[in-house]
């Protein structure tokens, strides 16, 4: 199937088309049409168009289509989980998750959409504001440019689209080029709402085409998640728009001394230091465990990881499947031997078939290769020895990143010191940094980003307070 392009809601083809394969054996996926200059210069200026219009419509009807996305996706959840899975290599089990939490974080919109009201304050806490009330609510910014990557092409999508819908900005996505047709069905569940043309369009562009989208003065507000040197390149470039970015981690784990149930904390690092084949911003990529626990916990990570199944992503049971491509795994394997050779002990895995990289564990790293100071996006985690919970914070700490870690430990006071000290934009105590339900603010400090998605951060983000100042009132 040859999946149309959006422009102002309306499905378009063109003279051009590519093809998206599949990674694990290079099987056709499907294939898109190829939007040229003057469908982008259309999407640009309808969602400029309507931009008033879309900021004045009545809550119930952003609310009402945000509800009719959430309940299709359901109704064609095992439809779009194989999509995924196709073009993305993504074992069906996490494609179908992935599903399940888009219908999620449309229903949260829709629900936030409702609730977006803005809220009273009282002027006259001075003489001179007697009789004076300010009404202060949110408006768009305008219309939002979003740029989604490929280890979600659905959910993440869902991140940029629902709240845009929520608060009334219209929206040009620019899903991620291996993996553009779950976003492009999407399109035919939004073109089944009363959503006014304009309010939304989805263009499968190249990352070079994308350069004059983030520039136009059309789009103040971008918001992006993907790799770390583009979200920030495009921040310096254009430093006067509102620029959100969601960009790269080395997930950490910080086993505390008091955690006694090793075979859950060992169970839940390799799932989440292996699922979509490490290609989650959150996935579990550092282990620091306190020495009195580390020798058991290794032994059963190691047993953990030796029963998960590799395999083809389209077959049920499969637990981890192929990277997005074989430059990506050529990569992994590149720094998996770096590691080696400066050092680190390899406990499994390391090898590669394809884009097929083996789940790969790690010991005796040092600190600064890349597999344990860059974000790896491949199924590979180090263990590390700490000798104390401080010990374990400051090597967390060192990290140019800061996303979200996991804190193993029942000691509520523990939790709560290492939650302050933690310089990162989540921390999860009793569980690994992966989990992430789409209704939280979700985003990092640091080179991890700046801005939190979630519905309704990403609302509070689309959107700039009005002050509307009534007076002559009895209060
Ligand atoms: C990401 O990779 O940044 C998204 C992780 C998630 O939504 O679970």
């Amino acid at each position: 199937m040859t999946f149309p392009f959006w422009v102002a809601g309306k499905p378009v083809t063109s003279s051009e088309t590519t093809v998206v394969r599949h990674s694990f054996d290079g099987s056709e996926a499907g294939s898109h049409y190829v939007p040229g200059p003057s469908e982008v210069e259309a999407a640009v200026q309808a969602a400029a168009d309507v931009a008033d219009e879309f900021a004045t419509l009545p809550a119930h009807v952003r609310a009402g289509a945000l509800d009719h996305i959430s309940r299709r996706l359901s109704e064609r959840t095992e439809e779009i989980a194989q999509l995924i899975t196709a073009e993305s290599g993504k074992p069906l089990k996490w494609s179908r998750g992935e599903v399940g939490r888009a219908v999620s974080t449309f229903r949260w919109a829709s629900e936030e959409a409702r609730r977006f009201s803005g809220e009273l304050q009282r002027l006259d806490t001075d003489p001179g504001g007697t009789g004076r009330l300010a009404l202060v609510r949110r408006v768009p910014r305008g219309p939002v440019l979003g740029i989604t990557p490929f280890n979600f092409p659905l959910n993440l999508v869902a991140h940029k689209v629902a709240p845009a819908i929520a608060v009334g900005a219209p929206i040009v996505l620019k899903p991620a080029p291996a993996t553009p047709l779950s976003a492009l069905l999407l399109g035919e569940i939004l073109a089944e709402t009363d959503l006014p043309a304009g309010s939304w369009s989805i263009l499968p562009l190249g990352n070079e085409e994308t350069a004059d989208l983030v520039k136009d003065p059309r789009l103040p507000v971008v918001s992006f998640t993907g790799s770390v040197p583009v979200g920030w390149a495009i921040r310096d470039t254009v430093p006067r728009k509102h620029v959100a970015l969601e960009l790269g981690g080395n997930g950490a784990v910080l086993v505390c001394p008091d955690w006694t149930d090793l075979d859950f904390a060992a169970q839940r690092i390799a799932t989440f230091a292996m699922y979509q084949a490490g290609q989650s911003c959150i996935s579990v990529q550092r282990v620091y465990a306190h020495t009195d626990v580390y020798d058991e916990l290794q032994k059963k990570v190691l047993e953990q990881v030796a029963a998960l199944r590799t395999g083809n992503p389209r077959e049920d049971g499969v637990d981890v499947g192929p990277l997005v491509n074989e430059a990506a795994a050529s990569r992994v394997e590149t720094w998996v031997t770096d590691a080696v050779v400066a050092g680190a002990k390899l406990l499994a895995g390391g090898g590669r078939s394809g884009a097929t990289v083996e789940p790969t564990v790690l010991s005796e790293v040092p600190e600064d290769v890349s597999v344990m100071a860059d974000e790896v996006f491949g199924p590979v985690v180090s263990l590390v020895r700490v000798s104390s919970v401080d010990d374990g914070v400051e090597r967390i700490n060192a990290s140019r990143f800061g996303l979200q870690t996991g804190v193993f430990t029942r000691d509520l006071p523990t939790a709560f010191d290492v939650s302050a000290r933690l310089k990162v934009g989540g921390v999860l105590v009793g569980d690994v940094p992966s989990f992430r339900a789409d209704q939280m603010p979700y985003g990092g400090v640091k080179d991890s980003g700046v801005g939190r998605e979630g519905p309704a951060a990403a609302m509070a983000d689309f959107t700039e307070e009005r002050v509307t100042v009534l007076t002559g009132l009895t209060l």
